[in-house]
């Protein structure tokens, strides 16, 4: 009964992401459109209800359902005025008349003063136009300063297939405007006016616009030369570690099996094998970041793996929301299994707690950045805000899917164990640590563990927060998936070049330190954001925080993901290289 449930709600939560039908329209039938939001071009999440502002309104404003995803992302949908009926051109149809009182006229100005631009819906394709402009006339002659205009008219810019909608436009008539730079009472009447054209572009590829072939040539250079960018950066590293590697680990490993007593002391590494696979301080937090960072990396491939198979693409409403959250809960089992497996292999008791922590870990900080910015959002009574019902469900699907499938992962992972097998015997007592030299330290080895993988993506970065904080699509999936894999790579190659710097002068505790270096690449990305901002345009309380707030979980989800798996890849290394060492 629960796994039927449980499919049901997969099945709810992931259909607006199939249902992908195209619909025809013959000539003159009437093609839904929706107002969805307005707001100022440089705060993307700063967006109000379209009829926050004195527009045109119909008597009864209905609001459209929406599936989780699109409550998710801000969208509030409602039906308008416009009549904009199929391959039917109209040229000045009135839309209302309406008397505006100075509040009105100064909330316009307010609007065009901060670049305010609306959102709609045309046959599901969205469209964006500026609400007014500004006019610098403090050269003109009357030399009376800034103006401010409100456009009255509409025009629509559509382009049909046969019988489907491809591609719809909209922009202000700037010779038909209203000046809103006084505060007096104005009588105004808008309108508008529908131009279609006929195009051979097919109904699949209208969504390209949006993505691919709105790319500029240049930023397609860009994003290769990113591309090669980390090549480089991943095979001068693959050189580093090769030479480091030929020069001592080979060597050490022949040296140990001839039994050559005089040449010991350069082989430090083997003297502490006793020390190596002992476990950490906080097991159980350290299973935790294991099993939250194995879950978002499954996240993030699983995403790769939607978007390519289509499912996921630019502007498909609220998609991306609707598939993180139903990822991310299907995957709890994922987070339950790598921790309780792992815990279980050196501790019999307790693995409870691993699972716990684990559930909490990621959950934990970005539910409660969420709670604080979803109060700020409605006390600014932006979109962002979500609403009572929304939260409800939500909190209703994370606990009866994800938790049990916490539960669930984590029994499995406790009782399909693999014995922990160490190449080596852990012996009693703790080895000392010899004092270390400044670079051998943990805040050096983590600058240098984050230094290069992040020089080697920052460019795909830029690009990505470019995506999430502007309005165009500026990366493809693919070169996105390169740029993360690249970020894998060399994460680990240099978590594993880094834990034998470390053995190779009797430093056995390696286990938090790979996590650590690992994960740094997430300090720089943070640093990268905090510069982001800075460079953008978005301004106010909300924003910033709203910002800084998405992007902290951003980058604490990709300090979990390296960590856990630098950590792997480091366990793999130290396990192969003691196995010679057995033999003592
Ligand atoms: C609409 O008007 C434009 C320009 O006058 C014309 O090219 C186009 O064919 C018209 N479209 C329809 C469907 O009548």
């Amino acid at each position: 009964m629960g796994r039927l449930n449980f499919l049901l709600l997969t099945i709810t939560l992931l259909l607006p992401l199939l249902l992908l039908s195209a619909t025809a329209y013959n000539v003159g039938e009437h093609v839904p459109l929706f107002v969805n939001k307005v707001g100022p071009l440089h705060n993307p999440s700063e967006t109000y209800q379209y009829y926050e502002m004195p527009f045109c309104r119909p008597d009864r404003i209905l609001e459209k359902k929406e599936t989780l995803g699109e409550v998710l992302n801000g969208d509030r949908l409602a039906n308008a005025l416009y009549e904009l009926e199929f391959a039917v051109n109209k040229t000045g149809v009135v839309l209302c008349n309406r008397k505006l009182d100075r509040g009105n006229v100064a909330k316009f100005r307010a609007a065009i003063m901060n670049d305010f631009y609306y959102q709609m819906y045309y046959d599901d394709l969205p469209f964006w136009a500026f609400i007014g402009k500004i006019e610098d006339e403090s050269w003109g002659v009357d030399g009376k300063g800034t103006k401010y205009f409100l456009f009255k008219h509409v025009q629509f810019d559509a382009l049909y297939n046969g019988n489907q909608v491809i591609e719809i436009r909209a922009f202000g008539d700037p010779s038909h405007v209203l000046d809103v730079t006084e505060d007096v009472d104005l009588e105004v009447e808008f309108i508008y006016s529908v131009l279609w054209n006929d195009i051979s572009t097919p109904y699949k590829n209208r969504m390209d616009r949006y993505s691919q072939t709105s790319m500029i040539p240049l930023l397609r250079k860009t994003h290769w030369f990113s591309c090669v960018n980390s090549i480089v950066v991943i095979i001068l590293v693959m050189g580093l570690l090769t030479v480091l590697f030929m020069r001592h680990l080979k060597n050490d490993l022949r040296k140990w099996s001839v039994g050559d007593e005089e040449e010991d002391k350069e082989v430090g590494w083997k003297y502490i094998h006793g020390d190596v696979f002992r476990c950490p301080t906080n097991m159980p937090v350290f299973c935790a970041v294991l099993g939250s960072g194995t879950q978002l990396l499954t996240l993030v491939f699983a995403l790769f793996i939607l978007a390519f198979l289509g499912i996921l693409y630019p502007y498909n409403r609220g998609a991306l929301s609707t598939a993180i959250f139903a990822v991310y809960t299907l995957t709890s089992a994922v987070a339950g299994y790598s921790s309780a497996s792992f815990y279980s292999q050196f501790v019999e008791t307790g693995w409870q707690r691993s699972i716990l922590l684990a559930g909490v870990l990621f959950p934990g900080p970005f539910l409660f950045t969420v709670f604080i910015l979803n109060s700020l959002a409605i006390y600014f009574g932006v979109t962002a805000a979500l609403p009572f019902g929304t939260i409800f469900v939500i909190f209703l699907i994370y606990t009866l899917v994800a938790i049990p499938l916490f539960a669930l992962g984590g029994m499995v992972g406790h009782h399909y164990k693999s014995k922990f097998l160490p190449p080596s015997v852990t012996k009693k007592y703790r080895r000392e640590i010899p004092s270390l030299a400044w670079y051998r330290k943990i805040p050096a080895q983590m600058f240098l563990g984050g230094l290069l993988p992040f020089s080697a993506t920052v460019l795909e970065f830029h690009h990505l927060c470019a995506t999430i904080w502007g309005y165009k699509i500026s990366t493809l999936p693919a070169i996105l998936f390169i740029t993360f894999a690249s970020l894998v790579i060399l994460t680990a190659m240099l978590s594993v070049g880094l834990t034998f710097f470390q053995l190779a002068v009797e430093d056995h505790e390696w286990w938090w330190r790979s996590v650590l270096c690992g994960g740094s690449t997430a300090i720089f990305m943070f640093a990268y954001c905090i510069y982001f901002y800075f460079k953008s345009n978005m301004s106010g309380v909300l924003q910033t925080f709203i910002f800084f707030g998405y992007s902290a979980c951003m980058c604490y989800a990709f300090f979990l993901m390296l960590g856990a798996l630098s950590f792997r890849a480091s366990l793999m290394f130290v396990r192969h290289i003691y196995r010679g060492v057995k033999s003592e």
